[in-house]
């Protein structure tokens, strides 16, 4: 593990099923920062039917996204935590114009202040093509426990729905269905495409070829990683 510099922040971008879970768990453990992902908060709420699981449950449940300012509320809050000072990944935030505006402001107010290098964050959108998208979340089992993801065609748990790590029965989430996956796939290319624009523009994106094996996307993030923290170290321009 790689604990003793500062990382990013980290942004992963793509869509559903491009397997930003699956990368932000590897990066998380290779530099010991936090996944944050706001789709696993969100149904962690559902599940504890908070007010803000309430609140969410319906909107997620049709494959729409949850209001701005109740997830731009619930990320302020989890990026206070003392575990992300050295770093973060976000793993499904920002995903609307409105939301990625609120971050660059929440960053320079909060998390780069006082720093001595003035970070950017590394954003990486993960490239996958419509087919593939079906059919990773048609066979995608998560466990509930620990949150791994398997998936019954590619990568499947050696006992057939039965977490390797903990034993817990592996569970499809409700989004999955297809019509759901299909309204989250429309929702992606109207509300979540400006935000790839938005990082483009700042000249912060870096595009990563989701198609390839797990590995391979690692090793390419990881290169992507390296790259842009030596040009901050270096005190390249935003
Ligand atoms: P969220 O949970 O973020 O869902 P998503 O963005 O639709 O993305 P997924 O989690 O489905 O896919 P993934 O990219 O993580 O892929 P994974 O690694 O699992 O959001 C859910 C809902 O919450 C939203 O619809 C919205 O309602 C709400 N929400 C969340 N954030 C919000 C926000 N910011 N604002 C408003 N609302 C918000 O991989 C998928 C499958 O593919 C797995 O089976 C995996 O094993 C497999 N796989 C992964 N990589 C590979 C590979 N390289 N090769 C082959 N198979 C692979
Ligand atoms: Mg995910």
């Amino acid at each position: 593990m790689d604990s003793d510099r500062e990382i990013g922040p980290i942004i992963l971008l793509g869509p559903p099923g491009a397997g930003k879970g699956t990368q932000a768990k590897i990066i998380a453990k290779r530099y010991g920062i936090p996944q944050i992902s706001t789709g696993d908060i969100l149904r962690d709420n559902v599940a504890r039917s908070t007010e803000l699981g309430l609140q969410a449950k319906a909107i997620m449940g049709r494959g729409e996204l949850v209001p701005d300012n109740l997830v731009c509320d619930m990320v302020a809050s989890r990026l206070r935590d003392a575990d992300c000072e050295r770093g973060f990944i976000l793993d499904g935030f920002p995903r609307t114009a409105a939301q990625a505006g609120w971050l660059d402001a929440f960053l320079e107010r909060e998390v780069y202040k006082g720093k001595e290098h003035c970070g950017v964050p590394i954003v990486i959108s993960l490239k996958v093509d419509y087919n593939e998208i079906l059919r990773r979340l048609a066979g995608r089992r998560s466990c509930p426990t620990c949150g791994r993801i398997y998936n019954a065609n590619s990568n499947p748990a050696h006992v057939r729905g039965v977490c390797d790590n903990d034993g817990s029965q592996l569970i499809v989430r409700k989004d999955d269905q297809e019509d759901v996956v299909r309204e989250r796939l429309r929702v992606y290319e109207n509300q979540t495409r400006p935000v790839i624009d938005h990082y483009r523009e700042k000249d912060r994106l870096y595009e990563v070829d989701g198609l390839r094996d797990v590995e391979e996307v690692a090793q390419k993030i990881n290169d992507v990683v390296a790259q842009a923290t030596v040009a901050v170290r270096k005190g390249a321009p935003s």
